[in-house]
């Protein structure tokens, strides 16, 4: 997994100030948006697997859904919370890893939102959705927030794409590569000048619409629905596509 993913070093804060142009609140508010847009109405109870710093936790808690927010990391579980108590939000966070946890109840909905789902192998990956099965109650959801293999693979065929921002030790260079062997967008994050090898690895397996559905019926979903993008977002809107099913 640390070859393909390495996690504390990717999920710090050089990662916020990277993604500052895109993680901006406006665009949480457009990402709670496109949420509302896709649960279903009877949805009252929402696991957020993994929450990261609570964004869009905090925001659906105060739109009167029961929220609890899953991450491993304990920064930002503790941000999570601060930003919580900030808003005078009543989300719950609890640290913990997305295929170890075991709530002792069941949520309406399991949401995996901003490109969370694959850090692992296939069976790691499959084991993830097991463990969403587990805490999402029979006729609830999970809803998947993924990037649409397709037109990303399409986009780099074969390509390094290099992005250029300034971080707090200095700038950063992310080159990012489809590996077609292992079906994996691959962004290497090194700082100018510095050696690939030196850098820190981030890679998340993207699955064809086929695969999904064989995935999540394996898992014990069922109605597989494939969803592009409709409200506003920063990023670009083609690459983004969200997956929902519904638990047997
Ligand atoms: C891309 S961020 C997205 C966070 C959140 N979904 C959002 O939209 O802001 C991914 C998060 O996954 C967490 N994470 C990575 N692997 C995890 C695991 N095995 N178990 C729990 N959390 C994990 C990281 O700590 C990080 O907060």
């Amino acid at each position: 997994m640390e070859e393909r993913f390495d996690l504390d070093a990717v999920f710090n804060d050089d990662y916020e100030l990277l993604h500052a142009d895109y993680l901006t609140s406006e665009q949480s508010d457009f990402d709670v948006e496109e949420i509302l847009q896709l649960l279903p109405k009877s949805t009252h109870t929402i696991l957020d697997a993994p929450c990261g710093w609570g964004r869009i936790a905090n925001r659906l808690s105060l739109l009167n859904f029961e929220v609890v927010g899953l991450d491993r990391s304990p920064g930002w579980i503790a941000r999570a919370q601060a930003f919580a108590k900030a808003m005078s939000s009543p989300a719950t966070f609890v640290v913990g890893d997305l295929l170890t946890y075991r709530p002792q109840r069941h949520f309406d909905a399991v949401m995996c939102w901003f490109n969370s789902f694959g850090y692992g192998d296939d069976e790691w990956n499959a084991a993830v959705l097991d463990a969403f099965a587990h805490a999402t109650r029979p006729g609830g959801v999970v809803l998947i927030n993924t990037l649409d293999v397709v037109p990303i693979r399409e986009y780099l065929n074969g390509r390094v794409h290099g992005e250029i921002s300034t971080t707090a030790g200095g700038l950063m260079v992310e080159r990012s590569s489809f590996d077609l062997d292992e079906q994996r967008l691959v962004t290497v994050r090194a700082h100018a000048g510095a050696s690939d090898e030196s850098g820190v690895v981030a890679s998340v397996r993207l699955y064809e619409r086929e695969a999904w559905v064989h995935l999540l019926e394996g898992a014990g979903f069922s109605d597989v629905t494939f969803h592009a993008r409709t409200a506003p977002t920063n990023a670009d809107a083609d690459f983004e596509l969200t997956v929902l099913a519904t638990k047997r």
